[in-house]
Formats: C-alpha cells, structure tokens, sequence
C-alpha cells in the first residue's frame, strides 16, 4: 500500500459522483477533491474579466497572469483566485453553459492537472471529475466510475434549483480531444440510478476493497 494514495471517481454531470467522493473521504478520513469547481473557478474568472470562453488565446493569457491557490478547509478543496475565493458563485447557470469551452482548452487542463497532482504531495485523497482515473493518476488502482440513468441526473438538477444542460455538457466533456470523459483503464462502473446515499457508498466500499484498499 503506498504511503499516499489517491481514490479516483469520474463520472458524467449529476451523476452523484460529488456525493459519493464526499462521504467516502469522511468515511475513510481523506481529504475530497472536486476538480470540477477547480474548472467552474476559471470560468468563473473569465466571465468576470468578460472573456470570451470560446476564445482560446485570450483565456491562455489570462491563466498566465492570475494567481491560482489550492487548499483545503475541512477535508474539503478549496480554491482561490487572484486572493478570491469564488465557491458561492460556482453552480451559476453562466457557468455551467460556459464551462465545457473553458476546460476542453489543454493549457486550462494542464495548469489544473498539476495542482490537482499536488494534492498528492501531503495527503491521501477522493478525487473526483471526468479525467482523474484516465489522465490525472492512471496509475492508482483505486478508480471508479459513477454512471446514472440521463432522466435521473437531470431530475437531481433541478431538484437543486439549477438550470444545467447536463446532457449538452456531457457530450462535450466527452466528445472533445484533450482528456474526455470515459471510462478509465482499470474503473468499475457504478450506477446510482436506484441507490440511496448510504448504499451507493456501500457500494462503493466493496469496489474499493475488491481494488485493494485495505478496510
Ligand atoms: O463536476 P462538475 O459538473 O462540477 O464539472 C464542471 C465541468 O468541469 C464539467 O462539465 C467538465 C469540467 N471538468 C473536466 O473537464 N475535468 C474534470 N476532471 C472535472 C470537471
């Protein structure tokens, strides 16, 4: 067992895989990533700066001028930009039409791929996102990927209160070049469709430990 080791769980927008990532970390007293609100920040920062998401060259730039600082508050990720820390304004519908532009682009990916590898540096972590199992840490054994049935996950949305095109999102995070969504080398599948929280995370633990993690 490595001294440090990552859980990776990926998986399609509202597909309960925030959920899973978060109560797995308490239960086995890791520290949760979300690297989704890590792309949410950014995107959040070019709308600020009216910055055309589509317009490749001038996100670039501004990635290369902003002061990106992650953290974690309470076993949770965190992430500051330029001193702000954007999290209530990450779910906002703007951000979630714009967000698949912002992170189809490789230099975005890149910077964040390297900060969320840095996680790894001083902790044990459930990360979670589209790429983690396929292109962050391919290498941990530890991987699953969180599926649910498309009426399911746009019923959880706008449960919330969101307005999310999660099936539009979707097929951009998978279709585009650079790390698309898929199932990684190694991931088991779990639906959450017909699980509970409580169960779903159940689940969770059984794959995990059929992976080898020892519990
Ligand atoms: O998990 P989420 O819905 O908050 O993610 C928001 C968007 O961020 C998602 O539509 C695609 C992008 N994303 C990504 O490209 N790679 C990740 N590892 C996580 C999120």
């Amino acid at each position: 067992m490595p001294h440090r080791f990552a859980i990776a769980i990926d998986g399609p927008a509202a597909s309960g895989k925030s959920t899973l990532a978060r109560e797995l970390a308490k239960h086995l007293g890791l520290v949760m990533v979300n690297s989704g609100a890590m792309y949410r920040a950014i995107t959040w920062k070019a709308l600020q700066e009216n910055i055309d998401p589509s317009n490749n060259d001038a996100v670039v730039k501004m990635l290369g001028r902003i002061k990106i600082h992650c953290a974690e508050v309470a076993n949770e990720s965190t992430i500051t930009i330029d001193g702000i820390n954007p999290e209530g304004e990450l779910r906002a519908e703007a951000i979630n039409a714009n967000v698949s532009a912002i992170s189809a682009i490789p230099e975005v990916r890149n910077k964040l791929v390297d900060l969320q590898r840095g996680y790894l540096d001083h902790t044990s972590i459930v990360m979670e996102g589209r790429d983690i199992g396929s292109v962050v840490f391919p290498d941990t054994p530890f991987k699953i990927y969180v599926d649910a049935d498309e009426e399911v996950r746009a019923a959880r949305r706008s449960h919330v209160g969101e307005v999310d095109s999660v099936s539009k999102r979707d097929a951009a995070d998978s279709e585009r070049t650079h790390a698309p969504l898929m199932i990684a080398d190694g991931a088991a599948v779990l639906d959450t469709s017909h699980h509970t929280i409580e169960s779903g995370v159940l689940a969770a633990i059984e794959i995990l430990k059929q992976q080898g993690l020892p519990l």
